[in-house]
C-alpha cells in the first residue's frame, strides 16, 4: 500500500514539498488554517512566484493526486506521514523564532490522529525543538494512537525550488526510531537511488545542520562585503579579489558576490534566532560574530544611500531616482527583509522621488510601502531619472545596455548594486557607474 502524505503550512516550503511529493507518487493533502490560501491552492492557483511550481500543481491538482483541505479531521485519519512546514518567524520582540505555528500544528495533529502515523518536522527552528514536540505529543496523543517524531529540514533555496526538492543536494533525517528511518528513506526512494547522500542522525544535529548551513552562507556574504568596505576605501576590485579567493577549493566562489547584503524571509531571521537561542542556553558569547555578519549585512543599505548622495551631490531631495529591483533576489517575488525595497524606502525617507520597478515585485512591495511610485516597465521606471540604482540581479537588469537607458534618463548616473553590469562599456558610453567594493 502507497502511503499517504499530508503536509502542513501551505506557504513557500509547504507548497513546493506537496507538489513535488505528488510528482514522486504519493497521493497528497496540503492544510492550512487560512481559507483563502486553500481556496486558490484547491483551483490550482499558485499564491506567490515560484518558476516550475506554478505547473507542478496545476498538474497534481488536476490529476486528483493533490487536495488542500482546512479540516485537520479529514487530513488526520487519512494521512500516514505529515510533513509540518509552517512558518518560524521572528518573534515581534526581536528575540528569537516563533514558535506558535509548528507547536499548533503538532498538538492539532497528536489530538486527532490514532493508530499508527509519522509527524516529519521540515521547519527552519531552534535547536530542542523536536525534544520538546516529542512531549508535547506524549501529552496531547490519544490512546489510541502511535506517534513518531522525525526531523527532515529542508534546503531549497527560492528561485529553484522544485529543483531542489526534487534533487536536493543531502537529505537529513533525524530520528529515534527504525520505523521513522524506513518510511523516509521509502519516501526519497528517488534521490537515494540517485545517489544522494544521506545523513540519518539524532535530532539536535538534524535541526543545527539547518542552522548552521544558512549562517555560513550568511557569513560568507558578510566576510565578502566587508573587504567591499575595504576596496571601497583603499581601491582594489572585489570581483576580481572574489575570483581569486574562489579558486581554492577549500573555500569556493559560490556566496561570495558583494552586493547590497542577503535578505529574503531566512538568513537574516535564522542567524537572529540562532544567537537568541544560544544565549538561552547560556552560551552568551558563543555566536556573537553572527551580530557583526548582521552589522555589516546592514551596513550595504547605509553604503548605497550614502553612496547615491554623494552622487546626486547631497541633493537627495526632490532628485528623481529608479530604482530596479526589489525583490531580496530574482525569481521570486518575495520582498521580506528585501535589501532593495529598504533601500528605495530609505531614499523615499531622504525627499527623493522614488519610481520601482520589478519583473514580479512591485505588488508585494506596493502593499508593504504604498508610497513608493511603481512603474509597470523598466521603460517607465527611469523616465527622467537622475540616478539609476539596479538592486536585484534580474536577467532583464543584467543584459541592459546604455543605449537602452540613453534616451530617457535624466542624467547618465547608475549605481550597480549586484556587480553584474560591464563598467568599462558603461564608462565608455560616458555613463558615471558606481560597483560595490568600488572606490569613488
Ligand atoms: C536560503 C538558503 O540558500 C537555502 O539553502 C535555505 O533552504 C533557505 O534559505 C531557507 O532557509 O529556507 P534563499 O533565502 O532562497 O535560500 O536565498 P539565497 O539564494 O540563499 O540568497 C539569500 C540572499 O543572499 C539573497 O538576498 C541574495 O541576493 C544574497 N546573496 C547571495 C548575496 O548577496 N551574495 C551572494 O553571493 C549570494
Amino acid at each position: 500500500m502507497s502511503l499517504k502524505i499530508s503536509v502542513v503550512g501551505t506557504g513557500y516550503l509547504g507548497v513546493t514539498h506537496a507538489a513535488c511529493m505528488a510528482e514522486l507518487g504519493f497521493e497528497v493533502i496540503g492544510v492550512d488554517v487560512d481559507p483563502a490560501k486553500i481556496k486558490a491552492l484547491s483551483a490550482g492557483k499558485l499564491p506567490f512566484h515560484e518558476p516550475g511550481l506554478d505547473r507542478l500543481l496545476e498538474k497534481h491538482v488536476e490529476s486528483g493526486r493533490l487536495r488542500f483541505t482546512t479540516d485537520y479531521d479529514e487530513v488526520a485519519s487519512w494521512a500516514d506521514v505529515h510533513f509540518i512546514g509552517v512558518g518560524t518567524p521572528q518573534r515581534a520582540d526581536g528575540h528569537g523564532a516563533d514558535m506558535r505555528f509548528v507547536d499548533a500544528s503538532v498538538t492539532e495533529l497528536a489530538t486527532r490522529i490514532r493508530g499508527k502515523a509519522l509527524i516529519v518536522g521540515k521547519s527552519t527552528v531552534p535547536v530542542g525543538t523536536a525534544r520538546r514536540l516529542e512531549s508535547i505529543i506524549g501529552t496531547h496523543a490519544h490512546p489510541d494512537a502511535q506517534i513518531s517524531l522525525a526531523w527532515n529540514p529542508e534546503f531549497l533555496r527560492e528561485g529553484f525550488a522544485v529543483k531542489d526538492t526534487m534533487s536536493p543536494d543531502r537529505l537529513v533525517i533525524g530520528c529515534t526510531d527504525a520505523h521513522s528511518e524506513e518510511t523516509l528513506r521509502v519516501i526519497y526512494a528517488q534521490a537515494l537511488e540517485a545517489n544522494t547522500p544521506l545523513i540519518v542522525t539524532d535530532f539536535e544535529t538534524a535541526e543545527l545542520v539547518k542552522v548552521a548551513a544558512n549562517a555560513f552562507l550568511a557569513t560568507k556574504i558578510s566576510f565578502i562585503n566587508s573587504f567591499a568596505e575595504v576596496t571601497e576605501t583603499i581601491g582594489g576590485d572585489i570581483t576580481v579579489l572574489a575570483d581569486a579567493l574562489g579558486y581554492d577549493a577549500r573555500i569556493g566562489r559560490k556566496f561570495l558576490n558583494a552586493g547590497v547584503g542577503f535578505g529574503g524571509g531566512c538568513l537574516p531571521k535564522d542567524i537572529r534566532a540562532l544567537q537568541a537561542r544560544t544565549s538561552e542556553l547560556g552560551l552568551t558569547h558563543t555566536m556573537g560574530f553572527l551580530a557583526e555578519v548582521d552589522e555589516i549585512n546592514l551596513r550595504r543599505r547605509e553604503r548605497v544611500v550614502r553612496l547615491a548622495q554623494t552622487m546626486l551631490k547631497d541633493q537627495l531631495a526632490g532628485a528623481q531616482i529608479a530604482v530596479l529591483g526589489v525583490t531580496f533576489k530574482p525569481d521570486s517575488d518575495d520582498v521580506r527583509d528585501s535589501p532593495a525595497l529598504d533601500i528605495a524606502v530609505r531614499l523615499f525617507n531622504a525627499g527623493a522621488e522614488v519610481s520601482v520597478y520589478d519583473p514580479k515585485g512591485n505588488t508585494n512591495a506596493a502593499a508593504r510601502f504604498p508610497r513608493l511610485n511603481y512603474a509597470p516597465d523598466l521603460a517607465a521606471a527611469v523616465q527622467n531619472a537622475d540616478l539609476v540604482l539596479l538592486l536585484t540581479e534580474w536577467d532583464e537588469f543584467k543584459t541592459l545596455l546604455p543605449a537602452d537607458l540613453e534616451p530617457l534618463v535624466g542624467a547618465r548616473k547608475i549605481i550597480d548594486g549586484r556587480n553584474v553590469l560591464n563598467r568599462s562599456r558603461w564608462e565608455a558610453a560616458g555613463w558615471e557607474l558606481v560597483g560595490m567594493g568600488q572606490h569613488y
